[in-house]
């Protein structure tokens, strides 16, 4: 889903809360930050947050003093309190650090993330929990990768992947692809069948594929692999969770060149 700049605007700063929180919810030009984490990834990263709702504004504004001296101004400014009743209705689980916004989603063009990257770019095929895809989106952005693409269903923008990764989606290029350009290269796939982990099989250039959590890399991405790595591990072990496998090969690649 390209996440474009060019969606509907909100309205003005009075807008009903209630309105305005279930249609951004369903809009894929918008992202809904659930807590104050993830608005202060947004803030700190330069989204355009069009609304920020809280019951009681000293709650967040205490966090931003304490955590995020920087962003106490700018937060100040956005936030709008709401009755307690209406702060219940805004989201299905109101966060506990009494914050909720509202942020336009970056534009992202995959193909240009493509040709122009000078660090690896994760790309997962058909993940399945949106808690993974966010660990996966906090991890690259921490690491310096170029970007997070994603195959299959579900959208990486998912309220639930931003608070996977408090709001680091605003740190580098998110999107949902349909495939992988097939000119795509050099596309390292992560595989327990691979030649094992050394950082200098991971060029500043890779396409970094890890598969789904249930069935693995899939057999398009496995043929087209011009490498196949494996992480070693333990006898007896399976494998890795998906978001720790991405944590292992981004810290091997960015740990050898500092
Ligand atoms: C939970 S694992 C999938 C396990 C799946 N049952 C399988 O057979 O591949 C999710 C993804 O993490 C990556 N992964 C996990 N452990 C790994 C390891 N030891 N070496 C390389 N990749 C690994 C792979 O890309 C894998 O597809």
């Amino acid at each position: 889903l390209p996440a474009g700049a060019s969606g509907p605007t909100l309205g003005p700063m009075d807008a009903d809360p209630q309105a305005l929180l279930h249609a951004a919810y369903r809009d894929p030009s918008l992202a809904v930050l659930e807590g104050f984490h993830a608005l202060k990834h947004a803030l700190r990263f330069g989204a355009v947050v069009e609304a920020a709702f809280t019951p009681d504004r000293d709650r967040p504004l205490r966090l931003a003093r304490d955590l995020a001296p920087d962003l106490t101004e700018p937060l100040a400014g956005l936030l709008r309190t709401v009755p307690d009743t209406l702060w219940k209705r805004l989201a299905p689980v109101p966060p506990e650090t009494g914050v909720l916004g509202v942020a336009r989603r970056p534009a992202c063009d995959p193909a240009g993330l493509l040709a122009l990257r000078t660090a690896p770019l994760v790309l997962l095929d058909r993940p399945r929990h949106q808690g993974n895809i966010g660990a996966v989106i906090r991890t690259a952005a921490a690491a310096g990768a170029a970007g997070v693409l994603v195959t299959g269903p579900h959208d990486p923008w998912h309220p639930a992947a931003l608070r996977g990764s408090a709001g680091l989606h605003f740190a580098l290029p998110v999107a949902r692809i349909d495939e992988l350009c097939p000119d795509a290269a050099p596309l390292v796939v992560l595989d327990p069948e691979g030649e094992p982990l050394r950082p200098d099989l991971i060029p500043d250039d890779a396409v970094l594929a890890f598969g789904s959590e249930r069935r693995g890399i899939g057999p398009e991405l496995l043929a087209r692999a011009h490498r196949r790595v494996t992480i070693p591990m333990r006898g007896g072990v399976s494998s890795l969770n998906l978001a720790a496998s991405v944590a292992v090969v981004l810290y091997a690649w960015r740990l050898a060149k500092s």
